[in-house]
């Protein structure tokens, strides 16, 4: 990968809480590494899908990358638009505030996450103010040109939340989102709570706005359908880690990963004519405060070997642009999502 591809660099990456328990937060207190010692490239111009259980830490590194948290530790490098590189981790509330023109969030949840005592135009407008966009008419400009380029009406302008269904509201937050004209957009599962009818209309949205104004997204989703229709590379998460990256079509043909595997066994068969070996997945996902020695999927791994119990494996890259996390990756053969003909 050339430098100049990359638009972020994320380094050893950490975000741990601090959890009181007990009564009052008196008993003790312990950490929940929801983060732990992350790394990989989001190149300019990709879609890269994050994909994991819930609890693994997808929402909190999107957060943290963007500096909605602050980390405990590690560098999140973007490459901003004059050339220079600046590590978001460091950067003080001046330099947050220009970084975050370029980089956005879009939420799961269009219903909680836009106020209902706000207008579409206010809610459109407020990061433009914020970022002191410009003069009345230009901000007005700008919010009737995104609402348009999103799919809304000048008139739903006027109208709260309240009055959109699902589907409209996601566009309401993508406009949003996109007002300050960013270049990296954070996704948090934006149509996982739309019914299925809708989520076609807001994936093609998403993928007709890259497109045209040249996004990068981080896509984040429960639904492996989904994240294999949108992404160019694929990123699983495990316990705070991530456990598997690389071309979509290669984490979900070839897979190097035990628990890539597993998820992808999970996918449901729309398709009467793909015949589908379930791996089972089992037991839940490990409490993050007291992460599991070694490898932390040894308990839930089919493969486990004694090794996997006292040793950390490596982040690899055993193939090009293909890189995993697992004691046996070079030598398993795995199964993807295999269409086989009845
Ligand atoms: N503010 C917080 N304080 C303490 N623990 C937190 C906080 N936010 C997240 N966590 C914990 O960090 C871990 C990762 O949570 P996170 O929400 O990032 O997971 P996720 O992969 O996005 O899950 P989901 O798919 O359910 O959205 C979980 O164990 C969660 O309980
Ligand atoms: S390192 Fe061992 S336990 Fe972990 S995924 Fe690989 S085979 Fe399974
Ligand atoms: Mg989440």
């Amino acid at each position: 990968m050339q430098q100049s591809d990359k638009l972020l660099e994320v380094k050893h990456l950490k975000k741990f809480f601090s959890v009181r328990r007990g009564i009052f937060g008196l008993r003790s207190a312990y950490q929940v590494r929801a983060v732990d010692d992350v790394s990989f490239d989001i190149r300019n111009g990709e879609t890269l899908g994050l994909v994991g259980e819930s609890g693994s830490g997808k929402t909190t590194l999107g957060r943290t990358i963007l500096r909605a948290i602050d980390p405990t530790e590690g560098q999140v490098l973007f490459h901003m638009p004059d050339g220079g590189v600046v590590d978001v981790a460091q950067l003080d509330r001046r330099g947050l505030q220009t970084f975050r023109q370029h980089a956005q969030m879009i939420f799961q949840d269009p219903y909680s996450s836009l106020s209902p005592r706000m207008t579409v135009r206010d809610i459109i407008g407020e990061p433009l103010v914020v970022n002191h966009y410009g003069d009345r008419e230009t901000v007005d400009r700008r919010i009737r040109e995104v609402a348009e380029l999103c799919g809304l009406q000048v008139e739903h302008l006027r109208r709260y939340p309240h009055a959109f269904s699902g589907g409209q509201r996601q566009r309401i937050g993508i406009a949003r989102a996109l007002a300050i004209n960013p270049r990296f957009v954070v996704c948090d599962e934006p149509v996982s709570a739309l019914d299925v009818s809708i989520q076609a209309q807001i994936l093609n949205l998403l993928q007709r706005l890259q497109q045209d104004l040249g996004l990068t997204y981080l896509f984040i989703a429960h639904d492996l359908s989904v994240v294999e229709y949108i992404s160019d590379r694929v990123a699983v998460m495990y316990l705070g880690k991530l456990v598997e990256l690389a071309e979509t079509t290669e984490v979900f043909r070839a897979p190097l990963h035990p628990y890539t595997e597993a998820l992808m066994s999970a996918i449901p068969v729309a398709n009467p004519h793909v015949i589908m070996q379930p791996v089972v997945l089992e037991g839940e996902i490990p409490d993050p405060s007291n992460p599991p020695t070694g490898c932390p999927f040894h308990p839930r791994c089919r493969y486990a070997q004694p090794v996997c119990e006292e040793q950390t494996p490596e982040w690899r890259e055993y193939k090009p642009g293909h890189y995993a996390a697992c004691h046996l990756a070079a030598e398993l053969s795995l199964k993807g999502v295999q269409e086989v003909q009845r």
